[in-house]
């Protein structure tokens, strides 16, 4: 907290309230000095975080990201892909992962899952496996804020004008164009680059947040993964509160989707997020294998290994996921009524299918009933497990959707424009498929120049303190 103690000085020299954007003629030494001191503090303040900051640095490049993953999570990551979105108009691209099954091109019907909120397409991999063994084209995404895909993005905001948002952002500048420049630049002209600062000032500040995704996001996410990976029309799978999230979209782009199935759905999601938001809680289900595990059994999942569990846990914090969940649960729609929106004409024509847990408990039955009731679709499909059927159930709840998805009449896919990206799409997947093989003799994927990083390089990393975010 040395920026406070140190702000008196500055401040004395601000009693006057000379706003530094007019300056007259007679103003111009004051804020010569202002400037002058100000530009001093801050780069000493700037000198002394940084060197800090440098010890204690967690940096969050790709190679140490990769290389702080365990085992399971590295292997995920390298058999998946990096796909572009914009969640907003005027939005810079977000990236999201990507994970499908093997034959893709070939395959007409096109099954797209939709994880619920905590979850990622980690926890739907041997479900992807199944369905592709089952001759169907698989396709899993982590949702922005969850699993690998981006869980931060850069929004424009106005700068604050106080003294202390000013300290910040001169501090921003110097420790962007480097602790010598504003010296620098006094021994090249006599002059401290107030100008230089001010119309930095001027222009908008570059914030990171924290994404937080509501249903409009969530559409504009959904559409243009559709259209980016050729799924239309797609059978959409859509677990636990994924379904709130995009039943507007379904509503408004009935044409693309060519069946839905529901997967233990409900409006909050199975995890109970909002101990995320307890402090000390957080720390504890967060920071330990076993406390995180203990929660999942009793919310979600009695059969999941604690292997899995960690890689879970792994996932859900990294790069500040928690922030990004507890912001998006807020954004659930807490109103979403399947009653109503099952009676809406278009939801009335599209095959749906509820497959919900048999023996969880007697609530989470009844919940599944209504829900068939709802919707007015025929008997509810069981499986064995619990509201993470995903995990200990993939290959009967693939047995599920496969058997669902043969029962309709083929898609009819289109076969204009599509076509011609998806032959270069063809020759991209299967010299990548070549390089993977040639990867592979290397014991590696992307990063085979940084070898003998298998197994327990993220643990000796962690041990001295250098895993980024992704560390146990
Ligand atoms: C929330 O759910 C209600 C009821 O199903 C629906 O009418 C409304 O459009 C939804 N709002 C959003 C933002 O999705």
């Amino acid at each position: 907290m040395a920026v406070i103690t140190e702000e008196p000085e500055p401040q004395s020299t601000l009693k006057k309230p000379t706003s530094p954007p007019e300056v007259s003629e007679t103003q111009k030494k004051n804020p010569f000095i202002f400037w002058f001191y100000f530009t001093l503090l801050v780069s000493f303040i700037t000198l002394l975080t940084v060197t800090l900051s440098s010890l204690t640095s967690s940096s969050q490049d790709p190679k140490s990201f990769f290389l702080s993953l365990s085992a399971p999570l590295r292997q995920h990551y390298s058999r998946g892909r990096i796909i572009k979105v914009q969640i907003a108009k005027s939005q810079q691209h977000t990236e999201i992962f990507a994970l499908e099954s093997g034959n893709k091109p070939s395959v007409t019907e096109k099954v797209l899952i939709v994880h619920g909120l905590g979850l990622s397409s980690f926890s739907f991999r041997k479900v992807i496996d199944f369905l592709g063994s089952r001759g169907l084209h698989g396709v899993v995404f982590d949702l922005p804020g969850n699993g690998f895909s981006d869980k931060t993005m850069e929004v424009v905001e106005e700068r604050g004008s106080g003294v202390f948002e000013k300290l910040l952002d001169v501090y921003g500048l110097i420790k962007e164009k480097g602790i010598f420049w504003a010296f620098d630049n006094v021994i090249e002209t006599g002059q401290i680059p107030y100008e230089e600062i001010q119309s930095h000032f001027d222009r908008g500040k570059n914030v990171v947040k924290s994404i937080a995704l509501g249903g409009e996001e969530m559409g504009r996410i959904l559409g243009q993964v559709i259209s980016t990976m050729g799924l239309a029309p797609v059978h959409l799978v859509l677990h636990d509160s994924s379904l709130g999230m995009v039943s507007n979209w379904i509503l408004e782009n009935a044409e693309s989707v060519r069946s839905v199935s529901l997967v233990d759905t409900s409006v909050k999601p199975a995890l109970p997020l909002w101990v995320l938001e307890i402090p000390l809680v957080r720390e504890v289900v967060l920071g330990s294998t076993l406390a995180f595990k203990r929660l999942i059994g009793l919310c979600c999942s009695k059969g999941i290994s604690g292997m899995d569990v960690d890689a879970h846990r792994v996932i859900l914090k990294g790069k500040n996921g928690r922030e990004a969940l507890v912001r998006t649960l807020k954004k659930l729609n807490s109103s979403f009524n399947v009653v109503e929106w099952g009676r809406s004409d278009v939801i009335r024509k599209l095959p749906m299918q509820v497959i919900w847990s048999s023996d969880w408990s007697k609530e989470w039955s009844k919940e599944g009933l209504k829900v068939v009731e709802a919707l007015q679709r025929g008997k509810l499909v069981t499986h064995s497990s619990g509201r993470w059927p995903q995990e200990d159930a993939a290959d009967e709840l693939a047995e599920r959707i496969s058997h669902f998805v043969s029962s309709l009449p083929k898609s009819v896919r289109q076969v204009d424009e599509e076509s011609i990206p998806e032959q270069i799409q063809k020759i991209v997947d299967e010299t990548k498929e070549n390089m993977n093989v040639n990867h592979q003799h290397h014991h590696h994927h992307h990063h085979h120049h940084h070898g003998h990083s298998h197994g327990h390089t993220a643990d000796y990393m962690n041990a001295y303190g250098l895993g980024p975010g992704w560390g146990s």
